[in-house]
């Protein structure tokens, strides 16, 4: 039987199928983000190693986002599948369009909870995307029990949990739009919320939060996900380790990594030598106290047992480093006229200087070739480089880029 709390879950997603799509708007754009985003799968999952036939679930996906993102990526690499679950039937039907409009043939749609997987009976899956639903379930670990129960041993999860700093204002605003229209209809509940932000004093926390304005101007699908949703709860990324390691699980990264490194929000020298000597755990939850901007956290997770799989670290020649949404030409266009990158990390603005001949390496990044190959295109053109200078001068770029989330590791070349 259905608790109570989960109809309204239930009935919120059939009123305002989050988030909010237009099916027609595939013709002109693809949606990217994270998690599930293949390169990112392919890094903080498979350490590096290529995805092949990955059989992926998306878990809660709502209007499909994610599940369309990497049908699609998928499909263009010509191996693979998706499945979809959802508990909320309007939300499938709009993710069902997206994809036909698409011609995505690589995706099977269900509606259903999944807290209902262990029975299910579907073969294991390589990779399971839970993106904002584990927060808004009675029990967190019971749905993340109920994931792993169809995770391969060597698979793993992208989550997204909701962030608390970032998120400051909410659950009391929450709490007093519920208890001013609590027992009204949805659409009478959104009228009068909307009233009430409104009408609250400029010093009120929400309105001071930067972090969620979005939401509180956007569609009423995302405000009434914001403020009026029936259960949601929200965590420190301290609780988010917990949660993990008593599932068994291991956190390979934080998305994008340089939000999580305090050391990027750190210029004192003695401050940043302290906070790089923490052990990962205590550098995620320190970057995350002085940011204060995180209203989500998105992450990947694989089994503690599976020593082969996680991010991929350290640099060999054989790994195939690939820019993510980030065309090589282009990049290395703008580094051939200065080679000052500037970036928003932790929703402040950075500018990030990268070493002279940068471009040149850039330039030959495809997603296809290996590091060996790269070094010997580089040495092909002239460039005098043995291979621990390239390691390097690679090392340098990829410690700027890969903190942005602009370069991964997508595979590797044995025999390169
Ligand atoms: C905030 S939306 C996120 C949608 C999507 N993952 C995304 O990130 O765009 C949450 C989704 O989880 C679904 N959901 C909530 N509880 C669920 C459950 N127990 N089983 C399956 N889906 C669930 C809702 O119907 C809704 O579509």
């Amino acid at each position: 039987m259905m608790a109570d709390g989960d109809a309204s879950v239930r009935e919120q997603y059939e009123a305002y199928p989050y988030p909010a799509r237009d099916p027609a708007d595939e013709a002109r754009r693809l949606i990217t983000g994270s998690p599930s985003h293949l390169l990112e799968i392919e890094h903080f999952v498979l350490a590096g190693g290529l995805a092949g036939n990955l059989r992926a679930l998306v878990a809660g996906g709502g209007t499909g986002d994610g599940a369309i993102m990497l049908a699609q990526q998928l499909q263009d690499r010509g191996a693979g599948s998706v499945t979809y679950l959802d508990m909320s039937a309007a939300s499938l039907q709009v993710a069902q369009a997206r994809a036909k409009a698409r011609a995505l043939g690589n995706i099977s749609f269900h509606q259903g909870s999944l807290l209902d997987l262990p029975k299910m009976d579907w073969p294991p899956f390589d990779y399971i995307d839970c993106c904002g639903v584990l927060h808004h379930l009675a029990s967190p670990e019971d749905g993340l029990a109920a994931l792993l129960s169809v995770l391969s041993e060597d698979g793993g999860l992208g989550l997204m949990l909701y962030g608390e700093l970032g998120r400051t204002g909410v659950y009391p605003a929450q709490r007093a739009i519920a208890r001013l229209a609590g027992g009204d209809p949805a659409e009478e509940r959104l009228d009068l919320a909307r009233r009430l932000v409104e009408a609250m004093p400029e010093g009120n926390w929400l309105k001071r939060n930067g972090h969620v304005s979005d939401h509180l101007a956007g569609d009423d699908a995302g405000f009434y996900d914001l403020l009026l949703h029936s259960r949601d709860r929200a965590y420190l990324v301290a609780e988010i380790a917990a949660l993990m390691d008593a599932a068994d699980l291991r956190i390979s990264g934080f998305l994008p990594p340089g939000e999580y490194d305090p050391c990027q929000y750190l210029d004192d020298p003695e401050l940043n030598a302290r906070a790089a000597a923490l052990p990962p755990t205590e550098r995620w939850a320190l970057a995350e106290e002085l940011s204060g901007a995180m209203k989500t956290h998105v992450f990947y997770a694989v089994r503690k047992g599976n020593i082969h799989g996680g991010a991929a670290s350290g640099f060999d020649p054989t790994m195939v480093p690939a820019l993510r949404e980030m065309p090589a030409a282009r990049l290395a266009a703008g580094l051939e006229k200065s080679p000052v990158l500037r970036a928003e990390l932790g929703g402040v603005e950075r500018r990030f200087e990268l070493p002279a001949g940068a471009a040149a390496i850039i330039a030959l990044i495809d997603g296809g070739r290996s590091l060996r190959q790269i070094h010997g295109r580089l040495r092909a053109g002239g460039v005098k480089m043995n291979w621990p200078d390239f390691e390097d001068a690679f090392s340098s770029i990829f410690d700027i880029l890969h903190p942005l989330n602009l370069l991964l590791f997508a595979g590797r070349k044995a025999d390169a």
